[in-house]
């Protein structure tokens, strides 16, 4: 019997069957459509709430094998990337297809460099902040705002417009992470320099002491952010990338639409978990303490922050990394007491059943922070700090929806299941 790419289904009510092409190891669900049990029957509809199981898009920016813990962006391995390469390469190879040439970087620094700046009323609109506000929060306010600085970003299929956007997101998104923070500590901005790099500039933007005091990014941290930068870039259709695809499917502007995605990676169970694990892992405090945390979890009362993966069902790869790049970051900072308590826990989590059966690894939040904090990073610029570099991965992704000719306005369908017609009682 020769083997055919599709799969023949019975409906059991009609008698009647089906053949439905698989293609790219999936189903259209719009074939679903057509097994209908009479001429107006709407037909069947598939039911996937948070997308379990549904493909929402086809894209070549990133690959995952969650079973083998595997991340390659464009096709090159998220190892090799970290190792050889710097952040503002990866951002141009996630968003046009390839690694620079060296002309093609040249040109990308220069556009990224030139658009640090930004209009002097965001300064105002960051002062209109409360004091504790917290800077996820800021930010993805300031990014929203930023659409009504850049009218022309509407042109969304205009190439130049859209280009001239990327330049400017990718290049502000510091340079208003940075005033968050220094509003944050009620310190003046430091504005951008041109003669720093993007990580150096960033730290630059974060630390210098004022505008008249010289300031030196140590150089090693400013690789290690980069590094980290790197292997947050991009994660295929993650919760915040997928707002940024699905907001942008209304064809606004790419500030709302990454002021979306960004907001969605401010949740606990997304790019706020990083914050997270670090409250967990002070409330903890002591390798004693872990014991009572994990019982915690086993009851059902908590997570354990930093652990767990919609995809990877194995170690995080890009967790792998990052604990390298913990070693060399506290060489320069001194040792963060905090890893001694993440390492016990992810000892003892990985022996015991529970996180077992679950396939409970920890994933790229588990250890970013503990590097953050001896950085000097205060917890609550954590998420903040996986915003600057996811960027570049949401420019990507909404540039490839813009340009899929298979995509259309987000809209999906539900199934009521609330009240049939009723009417207002008489009055
Ligand atoms: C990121 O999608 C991406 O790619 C995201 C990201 C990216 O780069 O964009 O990789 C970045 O967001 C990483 C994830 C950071 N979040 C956290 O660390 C928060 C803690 N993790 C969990 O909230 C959870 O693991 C998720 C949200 C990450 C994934 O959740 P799923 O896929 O919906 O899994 P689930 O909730 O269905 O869990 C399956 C089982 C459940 O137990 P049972 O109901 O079967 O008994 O595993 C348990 C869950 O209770 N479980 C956990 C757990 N995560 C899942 N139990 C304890 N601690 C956890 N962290």
């Amino acid at each position: 019997m020769p083997t055919k790419d599709s799969i023949t289904v019975r409906d059991n009510r009609t008698g009647r069957e089906y053949e439905i092409p698989i293609e790219n190891g999936a189903i259209h669900a719009s074939a679903l459509r057509n097994i209908k049990t009479s001429e107006d029957d709407f037909g069947l509809m598939s039911y996937d709430p948070a997308f379990m199981n549904t493909a929402s898009c086809k894209s070549k920016i990133t690959f995952i094998d969650g079973e083998k813990g595997i991340l390659r962006y464009r096709g090159y391995p998220i190892e090799e990337l970290a190792e050889k390469c710097k952040y503002l390469e990866v951002a141009y190879l996630l968003i046009w297809g390839e690694l620079p040439s060296e002309s093609e970087y040249k040109e990308w620094v220069h556009n990224i460099t030139y658009h640090t700046m930004v209009h002097e009323n965001i300064k105002k609109f960051m002062d209109g902040f409360h004091h504790d506000a917290h800077p996820m929060g800021m930010l993805v306010s300031t990014i929203a705002a930023l659409s009504t600085f850049y009218p022309d970003a509407k042109n969304i299929f205009d190439e130049g417009s859209r280009k001239l956007q990327i330049h400017r997101l990718i290049a502000k998104i510091p340079t208003l992470a940075a005033f968050a923070y220094r509003h944050s500590q009620g310190r003046a901005y430091i504005y951008p320099s041109n003669d720093l790099n993007y990580t150096e500039n960033f730290l630059s933007m974060m630390y210098r002491p004022s505008w008249t005091t010289k300031f030196e990014p140590n150089q090693t941290l400013a690789k290690a952010l980069d590094v980290l930068f790197i292997l947050h870039a991009d994660h295929e259709q993650n919760c915040s990338t997928n707002a940024m695809r699905s907001v942008g499917s209304s064809h606004v502007d790419p500030y709302s639409a990454a002021a979306a995605a960004a907001a969605a990676l401010y949740g606990p169970l997304h790019g706020g978990a990083n914050e997270q694990v670090l409250r967990m892992l002070e409330e903890i405090g002591t390798k004693e303490k872990i014991p009572e945390i994990i019982r915690q979890v086993k009851e059902g009362r908590r997570l354990l922050m930093g652990f767990g993966h919609r995809v990877y069902k194995n170690y995080d790869p890009r967790a792998k990394i990052i604990k390298k790049v913990a070693q060399e970051v506290f060489e320069v900072t001194g040792r963060n007491p905090m890893l001694d308590i993440a390492l016990e826990l992810e000892k003892i989590a990985l022996s015991d059943d529970y996180f077992i059966k679950r396939k409970l690894y920890p994933n790229i939040d588990f250890y970013s922070g503990i590097i953050y904090q001896a950085m000097g990073f205060p917890v609550e610029i954590f998420p903040v700090l996986f915003a600057i570099p996811r960027m570049s991965g949401w420019l990507a992704q909404w540039q490839e929806s813009l340009t899929d000719p298979e995509q259309k306005i987000a809209r999906p369908r539900q199934i009521y299941i609330g009240y049939g017609e009723r009417h207002v009682p008489p009055r």
